[in-house]
């Protein structure tokens, strides 16, 4: 079958199952196509909580969608890959984060939202990449504990001046953990008149090099205001496609094109498995009550935090 034919197939579907399709940022381009909605992280989970569909089908990795089900208990949360993880994710478990809890009494539990639920139940506050230094500066607390992602544990510390106690100490994306200087260096000389941005999960001495350090929404915002024609794009390397289709009249390259510009698990991820999962309602993401209301409770804890 033609990709045309599928995506024509995939958007009948959607209207007869009233489902609607949220991507992450870094799909492939056709997936972005279909989708109703397209964003980061934090997007993708208050987009979650507006809909009135029947049926969410999450194009990203597990974790987003274990977010959307836990925002959204009683409807039908569809994960179109559900062996798509995160190393991030995968960096910490339950165990631990109860072991650091119990040393440091009293200490707030900020978790990045790339956990998994069984952990991320167990936060005081949730956080994204585009909100995690807002939430930290706006807590009372001088000292906060902080992961599973060991690289935004330090842009955090670094940008709020708190004591941040990481847990666990190395928790890395595969992507953005591995970029180096010479990287941005290199970058730097092929495309001497770019704007350099750059995701926060990638490490500091990186960061530092950077003309803007953000989220995927925020580095859509920022290539769409700025003056500059070219930027260099220091994310995942499906985000070239966001940004085509969001900013249309400027252009964008890969901070690298090689072994880590795709992440394995996002890549997993396709359009004929968009379309198995409405067409057959696989695969239903279930997570046990208690989890869900304890995810959503710290994630209201947040948006309270964030608004007031
Ligand atoms: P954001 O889209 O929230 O910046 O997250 C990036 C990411 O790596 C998600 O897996
Ligand atoms: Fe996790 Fe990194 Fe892949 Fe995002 S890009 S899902 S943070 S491994």
């Amino acid at each position: 079958m033609g990709s045309k034919d599928l995506v024509n197939e995939i958007l009948a579907l959607k209207r007869e199952r009233n489902a609607v399709i949220l991507a992450h940022n870094y799909m492939d381009y056709d997936i972005q196509v279909v989708a109703d909605f397209v964003g980061d992280s934090y997007d993708l989970a208050l987009r979650a909580m507006e809909t009135n569909a029947e049926v969410i089908v999450f194009a990203g990795v597990r974790f987003m969608a274990e977010q959307a089900k836990a925002l959204n208990y009683d409807r039908v949360v569809l994960a179109p890959e559900p062996n798509a993880g995160c190393t991030i994710a995968d960096a910490l478990d339950a165990e631990t984060l109860r072991r650091v809890r119990e040393e440091y009494p009293g200490v707030p539990v900020v978790l990045y939202v790339n956990s998994n639920a069984n952990v991320k139940a167990l936060a005081d506050y949730i956080v994204t990449s585009s909100t995690a230094v807002k939430v930290v500066k706006k807590l009372k607390s001088d000292v906060v504990i902080f992961g599973p992602d060991s690289n935004l544990a330090d842009y955090v510390a670094r940008m709020t001046g708190k004591k941040i106690i990481k847990v666990p100490p190395n928790g890395r994306c595969i992507v953005h953990g591995n970029y180096t200087t010479d990287m941005v260096r290199e970058a730097r000389r092929l495309h001497p008149n770019a704007r350099v941005m750059i995701h926060p999960e990638s490490p500091f001495e990186v960061l530092q090099l950077a003309d803007f350090v953000g989220s995927t929404n925020q580095m859509i915002d920022y290539a769409s205001r700025d003056s500059s024609v070219e930027f260099v794009v220091g994310t995942e390397i499906g985000m070239l496609n966001a940004l085509r289709l969001k900013v249309p009249n400027k252009v964008f390259h890969p901070l690298t094109t090689g072994p880590y510009a795709r992440c394995p698990f996002m890549a997993m991820v396709t359009l004929e498995k968009v379309r198995r999962s409405l067409r057959d309602l696989v695969h239903r993401v279930e997570i046990p009550r208690s989890i869900a209301d304890a995810i959503k409770d710290a994630f209201e804890r947040t948006r309270r935090l964030l608004e007031g």
